[in-house]
Formats: structure tokens, C-alpha cells, sequence
């Protein structure tokens, strides 16, 4: 079996972060090389993207911010993802097209084929093995998050929006899978590994 590229999605605070800890943990104790990352800002330029993305006191035009987000991942998907793949590593990714399919496709009122066809082009077609979408009811993830960043400070109706997004789109992903994020991390860890093919 050759490395898997492996991506969590969800709202934030739905403990994606927590989560690549807890997986990377896991793939160390068998022995699995791989590196865990983040979009936007897994790069040095994506680093500066991100800051800009997030900034609460920016505004920006919405295809500005999809462009932003493309350039994020290809120099993501070029520099970091693929050249860990080609050198046998697993990579295990928070959040990556899906994400913005649902924020600025259905978030923003974008049209979905355009952003298709551009995340399409910025990847150059590299699609994930595995998606699991840690899902919260809108309520709970708007508490938690509430004007942390640019995205937080769109309300509550932003985030019913992007969940209604995430649970309809996951439908239609190969070996994308839907995991209760209102559970432990801990439970949350093992609803995910059980879908992988892992040894022992
Ligand atoms: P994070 O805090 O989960 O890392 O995500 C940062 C924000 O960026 C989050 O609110 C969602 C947003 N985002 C998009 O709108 N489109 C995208 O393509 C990505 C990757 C993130």
C-alpha cells in the first residue's frame, strides 16, 4: 500500500488540530512516516496568505479570497503534499478543497463549477484518499469560535450555511466519511483510524 493523503474537515473548533496530534501519534506508534499539515498556511508564503485571510480588520473581494486560498494550495500541493507522497510519507491535512467548496462556494454564493474547476487546476488534480468531515451542529461551533477570525465574525447563519455545505458535499467524496465531533477527542481519534487501512 503506498502513502495516503488523508484530510480532516469541519468547521473550526471542531478540533481538526487536536486531531492531526492524535492521529500523528498514532501513526509513530506503528511506525508510519508522515507529516501532518494545514491549509491555509502549510508553506512559508501560505504562512503570510493565511495571516491575510484571517485578519478580522481586512476586507477583501470574494474572488479575491478565492484566488488567496487557490494560491495557498498550490504551492501547498507542490511544494509540501506531493513531495511527501513521492517519498513514501503519509499526509494527513486539515482541510483542503472541500473547505472552500463550502465556504466560498456555498458560504460566499460562488459559482460551484468555478471553484471546482479552479481548486481542479490548482492541485493539478490531486484528490485525497480519505476525508472525514468533524461535524457540529452550528450551534455549538459558533459558541466555541465566536469572532476569532474573519470567517468566525460571519455569524450564525454563516456557519448553518457552510455545515448544510460540508454534509451535502461529503455525500458525493470517494471515502468520505462523516464523524461526530461532539464526542471525546479521544473517541473522535478512533472513529477516524477505524476507517483506515492501518496494520494490527
Ligand atoms: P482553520 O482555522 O480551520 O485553519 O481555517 C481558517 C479559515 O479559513 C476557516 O475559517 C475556513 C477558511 N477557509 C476557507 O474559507 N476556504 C478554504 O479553502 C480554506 C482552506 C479555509
Amino acid at each position: 500500500m503506498g502513502p495516503l493523503f488523508v484530510v480532516l474537515e469541519g468547521p473550526d473548533a471542531s478540533g481538526k488540530s487536536t486531531q492531526l496530534g492524535l492521529i500523528s501519534e498514532r501513526l509513530s506508534s506503528l511506525g508510519i512516516p508522515h507529516l501532518t499539515t494545514r491549509e491555509p498556511g502549510g508553506t512559508t508564503l501560505g504562512r503570510e496568505l493565511r495571516r491575510m485571510l484571517l485578519d478580522p480588520r481586512r476586507s477583501m473581494r470574494p474572488l479575491t479570497e478565492l484566488f488567496l486560498m487557490l494560491a495557498d494550495r498550490h504551492e501547498h500541493v507542490e511544494t509540501v503534499i506531493k513531495p511527501a507522497l513521492r517519498g513514501g510519507r503519509w499526509v494527513i491535512c486539515s482541510r483542503y478543497g472541500l473547505s472552500t467548496l463550502a465556504y466560498q462556494g456555498y458560504g460566499r454564493g460562488m459559482d460551484l463549477g468555478m471553484v471546482r474547476e479552479l481548486n481542479r487546476i490548482a492541485t493539478g488534480g490531486l484528490e485525497p484518499d480519505y476525508v472525514f468531515l468533524l461535524d457540529l451542529p452550528p450551534q455549538v461551533a459558533y459558541e466555541r469560535t465566536r469572532g476569532r477570525d474573519r470567517f468566525e465574525g460571519e455569524g450564525l447563519t454563516f456557519f448553518t450555511q457552510v455545515r448544510a455545505a460540508y454534509l451535502g458535499l461529503i455525500r458525493s467524496v470517494p471515502r468520505g466519511y462523516v464523524i461526530d465531533a461532539t464526542k471525546s477527542p479521544e473517541e473522535v481519534c478512533s472513529d477516524i483510524l477505524a476507517h483506515l487501512p492501518l496494520p494490527g
